[in-house]
């Protein structure tokens, strides 16, 4: 392990030239005012801020300190010190780059690796949001106690609780690896000068927000302390190839707090969700720069933390009564993985001049689209009637291919006619009410087969699957009429 951080101890690298770390602005700088929501920045006092349109949440802010002024005996030169120095960079041509800087360390917990793409990128920066209580520190703490079992050496700062809190929660999940090492810690020189005695391969800091950097204007948690902070973090992993995981708590209408500016900071933004009152979490990749962004972990949580829910389509299947009229299967596509789940609609009549249409788990643009093309394409009266439709179960859907199922939710929930239970639907429909075909029909099929469903409504051009019956519709009458026939 010894070796892993540069340290500059010989006295040539003191006389070397400090890239990057030494910024000549000495100018005396204007006020500056920072909104407290996005940290977007004004030279004026705005009652709204014009990024964000968040009312009030603009306020003056020091201007922070000059690089300068912290550089000759400030921590920035024991920064230096713990960091080393870069070599200056040549532009070359892009096959001659080395690639040698973006090996992946998988993490072992199945779900964050999938959503990964494979696992932890060495001097790459993860950001891990959600709401407190989400499992955020579990799932760190399970991910760090397997690297370390690997023989990963990892650094867990814990800037909210007790290293024995901390402890606890490592004996219950069994993360206790010898090569796992801990410190409660919230001041960050101090975190600094831990990474360059322990020298870690994964740097783990639980949360962001509660770490302070006295050499930045503002309070703990102030966008200014975390963007400041989070920029040294990732200067930091860098240049010494350390894989860092920080850990960001959610404002309550969901964003990162402290900063969008922080999501352009890091190299990847995971946000971890779910209903606290249900075990179900959700894990998604909002930013990465190192793979896709499609894929979507599922994880219950346990007395024995995180686990992979194993069967996920089964999981949403659960609570469905067989039968009920509105209620539609459909197969999505999260990321790689086929997932079934149940759409459903009520449709109930309403004096209110403008009906409502209300969609949860999906956009409710698709909904009034879908209004549209039923009342304009197949004649089902709509106008006086409020529509609300929804997918059971707490995923959110984003494809079109589910805007069939959508559709003979809505319009059996008008009639009060069910579809078959063991029907599944698939499509997307067009305005002039056709139905289109969706990528990878066949995979989401064999999905529904392994889950007993034995009949499909499909487009035209899907290919046959063996076992399960297939009823082609060309366009919303024709699938009316394919879903609705034995119900009369
Ligand atoms: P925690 O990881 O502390 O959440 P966060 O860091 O996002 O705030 O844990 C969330 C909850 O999970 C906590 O209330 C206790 C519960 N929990 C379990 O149910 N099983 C476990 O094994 C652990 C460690 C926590
Ligand atoms: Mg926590």
């Amino acid at each position: 392990m010894s070796g892993r951080l540069r340290i500059c101890s010989c006295p040539v690298a003191g006389a070397a030239p400090d890239y990057g770390l030494r910024m000549t602005r000495t100018s005396v700088r204007p006020p500056l005012f920072v909104c407290s929501t996005c940290d977007y920045q004004s030279p004026k006092w705005l009652g709204r801020c014009t990024e964000c349109g968040t009312w009030g949440s603009v306020a003056e802010t020091a201007p922070a300190p000059t690089a300068p002024a912290r550089s000759a005996s400030g921590r920035r030169s024991e920064n230096r010190a713990v960091v080393g120095l870069r070599v200056a960079p040549v532009p070359m041509p892009i096959g001659e780059v080395e690639t040698a800087g973006a090996s992946q360390l998988p993490t072992d917990v199945p779900e964050l690796d999938r959503v990964l793409g494979g696992g932890l990128v060495a001097g790459s920066v993860t950001l891990i949001g959600g709401e407190p209580g989400m499992g955020k520190s579990t799932l760190l703490m399970q991910a760090l106690g397997r690297l370390a079992s690997r023989g990963a050496r990892c650094l867990l700062v814990c800037a909210e609780e007790s290293a024995a809190q901390v402890r606890m929660r490592a004996d219950r999940l069994g993360a206790l690896a010898s090569e796992l090492f801990v410190v409660s810690e919230t001041s960050l020189p101090a975190v600094f000068a831990y990474v360059a005695s322990v020298e870690p391969v994964v740097l783990a800091i639980d949360s962001i927000q509660a770490v302070h950097d006295p050499d930045a204007p503002g309070a703990a948690g102030s966008v200014t302390q975390v963007r400041e902070g989070a920029q040294e973090l990732v200067r930091l992993a860098k240049e010494n190839d350390i894989a860092t995981v920080l850990v960001g708590h959610v404002t309550k209408d969901g964003g990162l707090a402290g900063p969008r500016a922080l999501e352009h900071v890091v190299d990847t933004v995971l946000s971890f969700e779910g209903d606290r009152h249900h075990a179900l979490r959700m894990l998604r990749a909002l930013k990465h720069r190192f793979g896709a962004t499609d894929e979507l972990g599922l994880m219950e949580m346990t007395a024995s933390g995180l686990v992979p829910v194993s069967d996920p389509s089964a999981l949403f299947l659960t609570d469905r009564r067989l039968g009920a009229t509105g209620s539609v299967v459909t197969a999505v596509m999260e990321g790689t993985r086929p997932l079934c789940v149940e759409v459903q609609s009520l449709v109930a009549p309403t004096g209110a001049p403008i009906p409502r249409r209300i969609a949860q788990a999906f956009e409710g643009n698709r909904l009034s689209m879908l209004v549209a093309v039923l009342q304009q394409r197949a004649g089902i009266a709509l106008a006086n009637q409020d529509v609300y439709a929804s997918v059971a179960g707490g995923v959110r859907v984003a494809e079109p291919a589910a805007d069939l199922a959508v559709a003979l939710a809505i319009a059996g929930a008008r009639d009060d006619r069910a579809v078959d239970s063991d029907t599944i639907v698939v499509g997307e429909i067009g305005l002039g009410g056709e139905i289109r075909q969706v990528p990878q029909a066949p995979r989401r099929l064999l999905e529904a087969m392994r889950l007993g469903f034995r009949d499909a409504i499909v487009p035209t051009s899907t290919p046959d699957v063996p076992g399960m019956t297939l009823r082609r519709v060309g366009d919303l009458r024709q699938a009316l009429g394919a879903a609705f026939s034995r119900s009369g």
